[in-house]
């Protein structure tokens, strides 16, 4: 075959060699632009897993790169004069140059043509090749010129930065936050052979403006950054090496992703009139079909295993011309689902780099601040660092109980965050676990009986530090079905008081009270009756309230738009439902202000279509829920919190964002809110949200860090482990979990256990199945561990 890649980076290069390797009978080219020793940047990183996988398809090269790796465990963070080094990490880095030299050398010895100082316009200008590799980096020509067919999504991302390099050398990983009058700027350092360092300043595009280096050349904006890191450089100088890069060196990152990543230019094509060869084929590979931002750095890693990916489909399915098309669909299916996931991984970590200097730099600790870099991807959890370095991980725990009040000695080892009290007003929580409010509809007349004493106590027995009532109602209409708890009467009161008594003389948990009026969402049947959740009782319907007359359900019941004295009702309901919650002793009030409920249909504009002073704006729109939560607040003891659940996100273009979730937090909080349960969706039938494990989570640390409240995250927390991490990087100060809790009222003592937190306290009368659960859990974790080692040995 005649193969021509454009472009003599890794991908080019790696590709060129492999294939020449796998038949040296292919003639193939690798025309690059620049001169051999001519290149942009300093050093890349990647981790062992690639070069394991290198080193498979050819060990000469793998063994050269290996051999010129700079090898470093540490990550060290500098911040507000403070010095922070936790290990564990395994990071390689190596020059792009010597990279580069070393497969430009491979690729003579192996007798693939090498073409510098070449500049490609088009693939026609190979009109004899089989296949034209379009490796041409993340400006790629050839992908621009089949736009239309590769269908390219490029996002530019709103961050600047400049790569860098100096002779100052580091022996860690090195991270470095800087604030100046106009914002926060941060450097990336990393050193990658035994003379100099990588040096990447980043910031946002606002401060990068205010500091005028949109007008600097590369020597100005070196001055500028050799002043700001004068701390860290100790006198060495900043380098460029972008020579090629005209005006401003500063960049903003893209992200590349291409829905098409090869196509076959027909023979009929200008270029190949006459021709009698089979069409040719081009195919993008590395940056100019996918970029990863350097935040996790591994775009090389994504270059080398595209060119492996194609050799190995070459290999298994023929490396003769008419093989191209079906090589090329599997490597496309092959390689397009694993670059994704990279790419979403990416993604956490540069977003947390964008948002750092205006969410985390100024709001968060050093210690704990470097927890929630170190913690970015969210692919790294609380164990995973303890494997990394568990004396960092201990002293961190220490630090963070201290904090949360618990005395702590050098000697003991800290209680894990998750397990670490919380205070709000006058009330203690034992641990950070919630039991999420969760409908029972186990009611009748709006009493609790027999069935919510059982369910709630046994949950107050399972170890969380505060379990929730469910979604209780402020009159009859407000009710979501027949069988919804209420406190419109003293009835009710009392009979709540019987499981809030029970609670409080059985358990050392904290019981709370949610409170809800189900608007437009109301009269419907349980989930398990007629036809489901969310449908119109067939008989016994009652009139709905909502800020507008608009159904829930397309073909639901319509609600009406409530007017004043319909407001005022409602909010003295909300009130005395309050003052009923307080005398039967609650420890916690919630207001709910979610789901698509009574206050947040006033709250979204997808169901706010008013036009008067709670209509329009978002500040109108959460007047009447401000004004409920104030009356709620001023009926409330002083000394008891009070939370409000809302939905952070719609998920539905034109709704609620998590940036408008940030201004309603604001407001509550100034209307006497505590804190906020951060909950999304369920206001509109045409949601889309994007599920996940702990997927609401970035919405209560955004509205922790901007709004300045504490925050309860819920949604897809199911392990101890997400909770550390949760809590400890201070996303959330309280984590809801509420499936799990159904599947086990005992979620958090089993828990406890799985992960080995042996002071965990257990009911007097369930202390004989601790010590049997801990060591089975012991067990189990010895047996996979002896698994694990087996499997390493018999590879
Ligand atoms: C600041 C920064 C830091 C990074 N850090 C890391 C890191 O730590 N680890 C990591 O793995 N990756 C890192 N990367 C990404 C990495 O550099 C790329 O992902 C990787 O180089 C992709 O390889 P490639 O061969 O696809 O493209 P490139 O390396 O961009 O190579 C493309 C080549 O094509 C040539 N070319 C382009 N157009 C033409 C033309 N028309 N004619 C002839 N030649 C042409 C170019 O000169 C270039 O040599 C970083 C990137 C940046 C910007
Ligand atoms: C059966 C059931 C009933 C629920 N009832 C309520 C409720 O009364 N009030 C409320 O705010 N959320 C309610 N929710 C939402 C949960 O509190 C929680 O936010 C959701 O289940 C996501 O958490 P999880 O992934 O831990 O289950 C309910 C959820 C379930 C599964």
């Amino acid at each position: 075959m005649k193969i021509v890649c454009i472009g003599g980076g890794p991908a080019g290069l790696y590709f060129g060699l492999l294939m020449k390797k796998l038949n040296p009978a292919h003639d193939i080219t690798v025309v690059e632009r620049n001169r051999p020793y001519d290149t942009f940047g300093w050093g890349v990183v990647f981790s062992d897993a690639t070069m394991d996988n290198m080193r498979q398809w050819d060990r000469e090269t793998a063994d050269e790169i290996q051999a010129a790796f700079n090898h470093w465990d540490d990550i060290e963070l500098r911040f507000k004069g403070r010095t922070l080094r936790s290990g564990g990490h395994g990071f390689v880095g190596i020059g792009r140059k010597k990279l580069l030299n070393i497969l430009q050398a491979r690729c003579e010895r192996l007798g693939v043509k090498l073409a510098f100082e070449q500049e490609v316009d088009s693939d026609d200008e190979f009109p004899d090749a089989d296949l034209v590799v379009a490796s041409d980096g993340i400006n790629s020509r050839i992908r621009s010129r089949y736009a239309e067919v590769f269908k390219p999504d490029i996002v530019t991302r709103p961050n600047r930065y400049i790569w860098l390099g100096t002779n100052r050398l580091y022996d860690a990983f090195t991270f470095d936050f800087q604030r100046t009058e106009h914002g926060w700027f941060q450097a990336h350092i990393y050193k990658f052979d035994e003379q100099t360092t990588t040096f990447i300043v980043e910031c946002p595009e606002h401060v990068w403006l205010a500091h005028g280096l949109d007008r600097a050349d590369p020597a100005e904006s070196i001055a500028f950054c050799e002043k700001l890191f004068a701390d860290n450089l100790q006198g060495a100088r900043l380098m460029t090496n972008a020579r090629h890069l005209r005006g401003s060196a500063w960049l903003n990152f893209q992200r590349v992703v291409c829905e098409q990543w090869w196509l076959r230019v027909p023979a009929t094509s200008p270029a190949r009139a006459g021709s009698q060869p089979p069409a040719r084929h081009v195919v993008l590979m590395g940056d100019a079909v996918h970029t990863a931002h350097f935040a996790i750095g591994s775009g090389t890693k994504l270059a080398f295993e595209d060119a492996i990916e194609l050799t190995r489909q070459f290999q298994r399915l023929g490396d003769a011309p008419e093989h191209i098309g079906e090589v090329l669909q599997t490597y496309q299916a092959l390689r397009s689902v694993e670059t994704l996931r990279l790419q979403n991984a990416a993604w956490n970590a540069m977003e947390w780099f964008e948002v750092c200097g205006a969410r985390y730099c100024d709001q968060l600790a050093p210690e704990q601040f470097m927890y929630s870099m170190l913690t970015r991807s969210q692919r790294i959890s609380h164990e995973n660092l303890r494997l990394r370095d568990a004396a960092w991980l201990g002293g961190y725990e220490r630090w963070f109980a201290e904090r949360a009040g618990v005395p702590v000695s050098s000697a003991l080892p800290a209680p894990p965050p998750m397990f670490t009290p919380f205070t709000l007003r006058g009330t203690t929580l034992k641990n950070r676990v919630v039991v999420s409010p969760m409908a029972q509809y186990a009611c009748s007349e709006g009493v609790p009986g027999d069935y919510h004493l059982v369910h709630l106590g046994a949950r107050a027995m399972g170890g969380a530090g505060l379990v929730f009532a469910e979604m209780t109602c402020t009159s009859p209409d407000a009710r979501i079905t027949p069988g919804c708890p209420g406190l419109w009467t003293d009835a009710q009161g009392a009979a709540w008081q019987r499981i809030v008594d029970w609670v409080h003389a059985n358990s050392d948990a904290k019981i709370a009270m949610q409170i809800g009026h189900a608007g437009p969402k109301g009269s419907t049947n349980a989930p398990w009756d007629g036809a489901g959740a969310d449908q119109p009782l067939p008989t016994g319907n009652w009139p709905l309230l909502s800020a507008s007359a608009r159904p829930y359900l397309p073909d639901g019941a319509v609600p009406r738009a409530m007017d004043r004295a319909d407001m005022d009702r409602v909010k003295a309901d909300f009130v005395a439902a309050t003052r009923r919650a307080a005398a039967a002793g609650f420890d916690w009030l919630e207001l709910h202000g979610a789901h698509g409920y009574l206050l947040s249909a006033f709250i979204s504009p997808l169901t706010n279509h008013r036009s008067d002073a709670y209509g329009g704006s978002l500040d109108n729109r959460l007047r009447y829920p401000l004004e409920v939560l104030a009356a709620m607040r001023a009926a409330w003891p002083a000394e008891r919190p009070i939370s409000v659940r809302i939905s952070a996100h719609d998920w539905v273009e034109g709704g609620i964002t998590p940036e408008d979730a940030v201004a309603i937090a604001r407001a509550f909080k100034a209307a006497g809110a505590d804190l906020i349960d951060v909950s999304s969706g369920q206001v509109s039938p045409d949601q889309k949200p994007t599920y996940g494990r702990m997927y609401q989570t970035p919405f209560a640390d955004r509205i922790r860090q901007e709004a300045g409240i504490a925050t309860m995250a819920v949604g897809a927390i199911s392990e101890a482990d997400h909770v550390n991490a949760i809590v400890s990087a201070g996303r959330a100060d309280l984590c809801a979990v509420g499936r799990p809790h159904l599947a086990n009222p005992a979620w958090t003592l089993a828990e406890a256990a799985r992960i080995g937190y042996l002071p965990m306290p257990w009911p007097r009368h369930y202390r004989a199945a601790k010590s049997q659960m801990e060591s089975l859990f012991q067990r189990e974790k010895a047996a996979q561990a002896q698994a694990v080692a087996a499997a390493r040995l018999a590879a």
